[in-house]
């Protein structure tokens, strides 16, 4: 109704073209929707993964004005002055995913990035165990190397492989990109003579690079990729095709960052790291999680699909309202 309360949040996207991200843009328009007592306006900039474009669109943000910050910035240094400043301003901030290199900011919440590179490099020699390997070709495919998650799953793994093996290691870059990781990891093919062992991407886009190239050069790879969605095209659904071999579930907090900033606005207590989730995925559990992940869409669904008739009860109820005070006029 009118007498509500809106509350401008405003949300600073570093991407928004792959599924991962799609996930948490809906993941907090929906919570924001959710919200009853007061309307949640979400005001949406995404910059396609330019850390230019990123500064502007918060510049913009800042001048709406907006009561509060969500930002995944692309890379953390080039950020890391622009959020600063929002925050030093007084706009409580929260970012997610992605970290800046200070600790001006209100709250984070995302996965453990160390950890999940120590998850992923504990699973590669258990697999690499499992055929004996003891020394085995090991590649890295990688993500902007500027952006927190790659550097901290970067050297998760190799301290993970260095101080529990002898295996030699070594890495790609490729942003982040399915066709930029394929491109590349195409070329290193055609100039060696032996493929990989084992092949850790850092998120299941990637890894889908690898599984395309070892399978064109028939130099099979036990691949590892990171985020775990059940998508058509996620890493859940590769691992029941054969495509991929594992990957570490992480989730992307888009939810839990609108909670987390209405309890801000409310002025309750928030802690400062939010550490979400994050876990091993292979063919022993990606069949549970798959049919477990499509009930639980199944019943959101219904949700919505309630949420919708509940509205448009209310509305009629307003109208109703509305004519009822418009005939006691006249
Ligand atoms: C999506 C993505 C994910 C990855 C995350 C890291 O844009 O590349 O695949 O887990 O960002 O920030």
């Amino acid at each position: 109704s009118s007498k509500k309360e809106t509350i401008n949040i405003g949300f600073s996207q570093c991407l928004s073209d792959d599924e991962w991200r799609i996930v948490m843009n809906s993941e907090i328009f929906t919570e924001a929707d959710l919200i009853n007592d007061r309307d949640v306006n979400i005001i949406y900039r995404t910059a396609h993964g330019d850390n230019e474009v990123q500064i502007q669109q918060i510049k913009e943000l800042m001048e709406q004005p907006i009561d509060l910050l969500i930002v995944s910035p692309n890379e953390a240094a080039p950020l890391t002055d622009i959020v600063s400043r929002v925050y030093k301003m007084g706009i409580p901030v929260i970012v997610v995913d992605r970290n800046i290199n200070s600790s001006d900011f209100t709250s984070f919440i995302g996965g453990n990035n160390l950890d999940v590179g120590i998850t992923a490099g504990t699973i590669a020699l258990n697999m690499l165990s499992e055929k004996n390997k003891d020394s085995a070709r090991i590649l890295q495919i990688t993500g902007l190397p500027g952006s927190s998650p790659a550097e901290q799953r970067f050297n998760g793994f190799l301290q993970s492989v260095r101080n529990n093996s002898s295996h030699g290691v070594d890495v790609l870059n490729a942003d982040w990109h399915e066709e930029t990781a394929y491109y590349k990891l195409d070329s290193l093919y055609r100039e060696r003579t032996e493929g990989y062992d084992l092949i850790f991407a850092h998120n299941d886009e990637m890894a889908h690079a690898a599984y395309r190239v070892t399978r064109n050069f028939d130099m099979d790879a036990m691949i590892i990729g990171v985020d775990g969605l059940i998508t058509e095209r996620g890493g859940v659904p590769m691992i029941l095709d054969n495509k991929i071999d594992a990957t570490i579930s992480y989730p992307t907090g888009g939810d839990i960052a609108v909670r987390t900033a209405l309890n801000i606005l409310d002025g309750r207590e928030v802690d400062k790291y939010n550490y979400l989730n994050t876990f091993p995925v292979d063919s022993r559990n990606a069949e549970t999680l798959y049919y477990e992940g499509i009930r639980l869409q199944n019943q959101k669904e219904k949700l919505r699909e309630l949420i919708g008739r509940y509205d448009h009860l209310y509305l009629n109820v307003e109208r109703k309202n509305v004519l009822i005070f418009v005939f006691s006029v006249f």
